[in-house]
């Protein structure tokens, strides 16, 4: 099993070096299962959401899919033949809306793969490997998928750094919503890449001012204090449509919210579409949920985050 997750601040900032904070979302997740198939069979694997049946074959082809790839880079790591196995993939995560489905299906895998041939992955190889196969999803991942969805903890995350976990003053209720646009990461990231280097002054101070959020934000998770975060939220909602990577329906989203008694409201990932959080007090969290929706959420998920 491997959850969904949040970005709560510092997204695409974090690809050039600044910090950002990441949690999971178990209320979605990925599971893999796997069975041992007749001598012979090779590893098969059944994408259910895909509807299809990938086989792993014995020589890399150039167009591999991205789960067969993980497969044999696993295996190729643990020095281990393709076994004769199926492995059914499922997902409650919807895909291309920052919720981290990609590194969670990869997660999934390696793991079941992992104990099908014997081995039991340490979270660090684990991690490294799913950071391998994210490069084929998005191109120049800072890595901050892989590691808050394989660690399945709250991270704060500096590209190239150890794991920092932290600490949550008192429970935080936060609203997810799925503006149900699929947005692919890469191309939000390609092109405020475009952006920098176009103006690498004005964007550059942009990356920074996100990098102090990423900061005050992780203090005023440690005390606890909603109100200070919230207008954190907003300053850095503020910042990525700057970037570009906010869209119209997720500006209305946040100020829906807002008007419902969120504290503050931020686009959560690569942007563009996918998905919007919003952080609440608690008695209002579900009047911020239902006020998402009819602004034009396909739906909204509320989670505390201790
Ligand atoms: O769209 P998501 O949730 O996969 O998040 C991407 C986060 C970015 O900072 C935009 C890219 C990255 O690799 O960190």
């Amino acid at each position: 099993m491997a959850p969904g997750k949040i970005i709560l601040f510092g997204e695409h900032a974090v690809v050039y070096g600044q910090p950002a904070i990441a949690v999971p979302l178990p209320a979605v997740c990925a599971q893999a299962v796997a069975r041992p198939a007749v001598s012979g069979a090779g590893l098969r694997i059944i994408a259910a959401n895909l509807g299809r049946t990938i086989a792993v074959s014995p020589e890399p082809k150039e167009n591999d899919h991205a789960l067969v790839v993980a497969a044999r880079l696993l295996l190729d790591r643990l020095g281990v033949p393709i076994p004769d196995c199926q492995i059914t993939l499922s997902s409650t995560i919807p895909i291309a809306s920052g919720l981290g489905s990609g590194a969670a299906a990869t997660t999934a895998l390696l793991r079941a793969l992992s104990r099908a041939v014997g081995h039991d992955l340490n979270l660090e190889t684990l991690n490294g490997l799913v950071y391998e196969v994210e490069k084929l999803y998005h191109g120049t991942p800072s890595g901050i998928d892989n590691t808050v969805i394989v660690y399945g903890m709250p991270v704060y995350f500096v590209k190239g750094q150890t794991v920092e976990t932290f600490r949550v003053g008192s429970p935080l209720h936060l609203v997810v919503a799925d503006s149900g646009v699929a947005s692919p990461t890469y191309l939000a990231v390609s092109d405020v890449r475009v952006l920098y280097e176009q103006n690498p002054d004005t964007v550059g101070r942009i990356f920074e001012r996100i990098g102090a959020i990423a900061r005050a934000a992780r203090e005023a998770i440690g005390q606890g204090d909603a109100e200070v975060l919230g207008g954190l939220m907003q300053e850095n909602h503020a910042l990525l449509r700057e970037l570009t990577v906010s869209s119209s329906l997720l500006d209305d989203l946040a100020s829906a919210a807002e008007r419902a008694g969120a504290y503050g409201a931020k686009v959560s990932g690569g942007g563009r579409g996918g998905n919007l959080i919003a952080l609440a007090p608690p008695d209002a969290a579900p009047a911020v949920a239902r006020a998402l929706e009819a602004a034009g959420a396909k739906r909204a998920i509320q989670t505390i985050l201790a």
